[in-house]
């Protein structure tokens, strides 16, 4: 038991887009803060990179520090708040915290995709909380849903639309027909797209949260790593269209399934059927379908990022810390460690796909084309030719497949004399 506190000291590692709205919450929310925990919560220092640096939100100077240890080991601190970014240093921040007994809260993905693990470890050892809701969906529900919600059901599997900056552009490419290069120029125009955006467009970022998410709704140790992951650098608003008409939405879906006693975790482009829930997440939302085994498939979405809805999750875990610190306890729910489980390799996935492809528009040509996939024994569903003169477009649904024979017939068509390119195979989910 720890010495009854009259109030909660926070201190803040960073003040950028998330720390500053943390900040603006809990001064402007202070009232409504201190009804719901029962004594006030307030922000005593502040680590930032650059003290000189003009900040938009207005903060008194002495509690801006450059020390971030000075920050995590001051005595009137009692919850660190982790918005600063990158791994290492925050990492071992966070660790440093955790041993001193400080509930820490963080929305740092990277770090808990890499080392939730060993951090999870260290809050165990020290009776010390770590949260992280703002890590996955901003102020979507997720965590403390995996963790409290649904803990009394087997979770089979979870599918997500986890990327902002990836589902804006493909919804600006469904709905406008724009390029990939005009819908990342709107993206980044109204903010949703980093200067790099390499880590949102190659699914670095999904493959990040889902690692999360996976290891909470499987209780199993996964990392972001062992993520299968395909960006959508590749997709053309043409292969949208065709998708649309053959009654699917193209998402860059990130899916997690416990089957057959591994898991399978994969993100990657996908074809929806117009009516699945997720099909109708347009623009920067975000969405998760949890799909328990008693309560049945749950969804949730919601803005996925910036400054005011992550601020909303990290502020809520703090009070969380907060009410537990106030009766003195030490963390309230402890996550027991995770032990690794075998991934299913992607070669093995077995379910339809989607090809498009061109081929020289002249007799025989489909019958050539047929007969590739029949050797491989990917067997054809539908097939859609869109004549342009002496090249047609062909659109292709297969049935359930499994990934390495389509893949040997991918590899194939493509040396074949008469057809002109492969330009996608996008895995569907039915
Ligand atoms: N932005 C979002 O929408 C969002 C959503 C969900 C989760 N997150 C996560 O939240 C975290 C913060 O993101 P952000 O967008 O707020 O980042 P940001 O705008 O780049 O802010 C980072 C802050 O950390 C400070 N900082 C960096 N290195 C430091 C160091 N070594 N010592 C002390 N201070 C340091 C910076 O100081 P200066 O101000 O002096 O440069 C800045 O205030 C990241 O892990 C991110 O993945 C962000």
């Amino acid at each position: 038991m720890r010495e009854p506190i009259d109030a909660v000291g926070v201190g803040l590692l960073g003040f950028g887009t998330v720390g500053a709205e943390v900040y603006r919450l809990l001064r402007d929310h202070g009232d409504l803060v201190q009804q719901r925990v029962g004594i006030p919560i307030t922000v005593q220092k502040v680590a930032v990179a650059d003290r000189r640096k003009p900040r938009a939100q207005p903060i008194p100077p002495h509690l801006l520090a450059t020390d971030a240890w000075e920050v995590v080991t001051d005595p009137t601190v009692h919850v660190v708040v982790e918005v600063m970014g990158g791994v290492e240093g925050a990492r071992l921040f966070v660790l440093r915290a955790l041993d001193l007994g400080k509930p820490v809260v963080t929305a740092n993905k990277q770090l808990l995709s890499h080392f939730g693990g060993d951090l999870l470890a260290r809050a165990r050892a020290s009776n010390a909380d770590l949260f992280f809701e703002g890590t996955v969906g901003s102020c979507i529900p997720l965590i403390k849903t995996l963790r409290e919600s649904l803990a009394a059901d087997r979770i089979r599997g979870v599918e997500g639309i986890l990327n902002g900056t990836t589902n804006y552009i493909l919804t600006r490419m469904s709905e406008e027909a724009w390029t990939f290069e005009q819908a990342l120029a709107a993206a980044r125009a109204r903010g949703f797209a980093e200067a790099d955006p390499t880590e949102d467009i190659e699914g670095h970022d999904a493959a990040a949260k889902l690692a999360i998410l996976a290891s909470l709704a499987f209780d199993c140790q996964i990392t972001a790593d062992r993520v299968y992951r395909e960006g959508i650098g590749s997709i053309t608003p043409r292969e949208i269209a065709y998708a649309r008409e053959l009654g699917y939405a193209v998402k860059l879906l990130a899916l997690g399934e416990d089957r057959d006693g591994a898991i399978d975790v994969r993100v990657h482009p996908a074809l929806l059927p117009l009516a699945h829930p997720l099909a109708a997440i347009s623009d920067e939302r975000n969405a998760v379908l949890v799909k328990g085994e008693a309560a049945g498939s749950v969804v949730f979405s919601g803005p996925g990022a910036g400054g005011p809805p992550t601020a909303v999750a990290v502020v809520s875990d703090i009070i969380d810390a907060a009410r537990n610190l106030r009766r003195c306890g030490g963390a309230r729910i402890l996550l027991p460690s995770f032990a690794s489980r075998p991934i299913h390799p992607i070669s093995d996935l077995t379910i339809p796909y989607f090809f498009a492809m061109q081929v020289t528009d002249r007799p025989g040509v489909f019958a050539k084309v047929a007969a590739v996939f029949g050797e491989e024994s990917v067997s054809i569903a539908s097939i859609v030719q869109k004549s342009r003169g002496a090249v047609a477009d062909v659109v292709l649904l297969t049935h359930e497949a499994q990934e390495a024979a389509v893949r040997r017939v991918t590899n194939r068509l493509r040396t074949m004399e008469v057809v002109g390119g492969v330009d996608s195979v996008i895995r569907v989910v039915e």
